[in-house]
């Protein structure tokens, strides 16, 4: 047993209640991160920021009452430090300079330990954090899967088509493996300092996972994501790694998981009933209201009774299926916490 009962969640022991935490969840549409963003003066200088990154991680906690905060900070931190420029464009999102178009490209780039030990804003961040934080809370750590990462590092930016991303893939594979091997040893690497700096658990982030067609996911993204997976449960038995591979419901009914890890995280689109019959015996699952519900406090109920009726057995932790919108209301979000925390409550 922990003292923490998301951790206790993760490892499939019993738990009071379902315990609940929203990716994103320190983001936009808490007003007062607004105001420690605008004090930051921009996105980028927030992450590097460790006390005013620490302040919006516990913010959600404080004001929402989830049972874990997750590190603020990006994904792209990790490209941004082997070497590639970083802009945070208003209403684009990330750009970066010189995307990766060939081998030379690659490797120019700072790798492993270097660049990892080039983080230490996130690492005191988290010292900070934890320091803070309740005992009966968990921090969790997270880090982009090394193809989500490769998508940006390649396209220069967020893209609908994936054209040049999967282009690689199909004419030139190995310059692909090599930068996923690349970005694979820095993200182990990123995951192992965070744990040495005090997160509880971490989570891989796979958003841009439906860009490959099912038959070449595990090549491409899923065999890298479980090899960083089992280097830390080798390491740390005791830190569960929660995978996030979004829009894989195809994968999942292929008979496509495996590895060791503990948690699954089920995005929305992925019926949790269908996750509970393939994956529910081998990982606790995580997930998965439509975040959209989150707009109506009816629309919110119906998934949150739903998903605690379908999961009352446990082996759950209440999330969305995705992140929370910027313009979502703080009370809809309280109102999510809540219920989620009240209908799982058990004996
Ligand atoms: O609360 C948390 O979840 C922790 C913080 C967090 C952020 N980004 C803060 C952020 C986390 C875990 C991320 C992960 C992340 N970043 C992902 C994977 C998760 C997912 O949602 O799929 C991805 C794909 C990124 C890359 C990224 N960062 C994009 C595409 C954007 C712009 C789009 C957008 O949502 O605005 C960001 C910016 C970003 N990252 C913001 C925040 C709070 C908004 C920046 C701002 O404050 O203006």
């Amino acid at each position: 047993m922990s003292d923490k009962i998301f951790i206790d969640a993760c490892f499939g022991r019993p738990t009071p209640y379902t315990p609940v935490w929203m990716m994103r969840q320190a983001g936009r549409y808490l007003p007062e991160y607004m105001e420690v963003r605008a004090q930051a003066g921009n996105f980028l200088n927030l992450c590097h920021n460790p006390e005013l990154a620490a302040e919006v991680t516990l913010q959600p906690v404080d004001i929402v009452g989830v049972d874990a905060a997750i590190l603020f900070s990006d994904i792209l931190v990790i490209p941004n430090e082997m070497g590639m420029k970083l802009d945070f464009v208003k209403g684009e999102g990330p750009v970066f300079e010189r995307p990766i178009k060939s081998r030379e490209d690659l490797d120019a780039l700072i790798g492993g330990e270097e660049a990892a030990s080039k983080l230490t804003y996130v690492y005191d961040t988290i010292r900070i954090v934890r320091e803070r934080l309740a005992d009966d809370k968990a921090l969790i750590g997270f880090a982009g899967a090394p193809w989500t990462l490769a998508t940006y590092m390649i396209e220069g930016q967020g893209t609908k088509t994936y054209t040049l991303c999967k282009k690689m893939m199909y004419t030139d594979p190995e310059l692909l493996h090599a930068i996923l091997r690349k970005v694979t040893d820095v993200v182990k690497l990123y995951m192992e300092k965070q744990i040495e700096a005090g997160v509880d658990a971490v989570q891989i982030f796979d958003s841009w996972a439906a860009a490959i067609e099912p038959g070449k996911y595990n090549e491409f993204s899923w065999k890298y994501m479980v090899e960083i997976a089992e280097y830390l449960k080798e390491k740390y038995p005791h830190i569960p790694v929660i995978l996030f591979p979004k829009g894989v419901a195809a994968f999942i009914q292929q008979d496509g998981i495996y590895g060791n890890f503990d948690v699954f995280g089920v995005d929305w689109g992925t019926p949790m009933s269908l996750a509970k019959e393939k994956l529910g015996e081998r990982y606790v699952l995580q997930g998965n209201m439509e975040p959209t519900r989150l707009y109506s406090k009816e629309a919110t109920k119906e998934a949150v009774a739903s998903l605690a009726e379908l999961m009352k057995d446990g082996r759950h932790i209440f999330n969305l299926g995705h992140g929370i919108l910027p313009d979502v209301p703080v009370e809809n979000a309280k109102y999510f916490v809540s219920l989620a925390q009240e209908l799982s409550r058990r004996g």
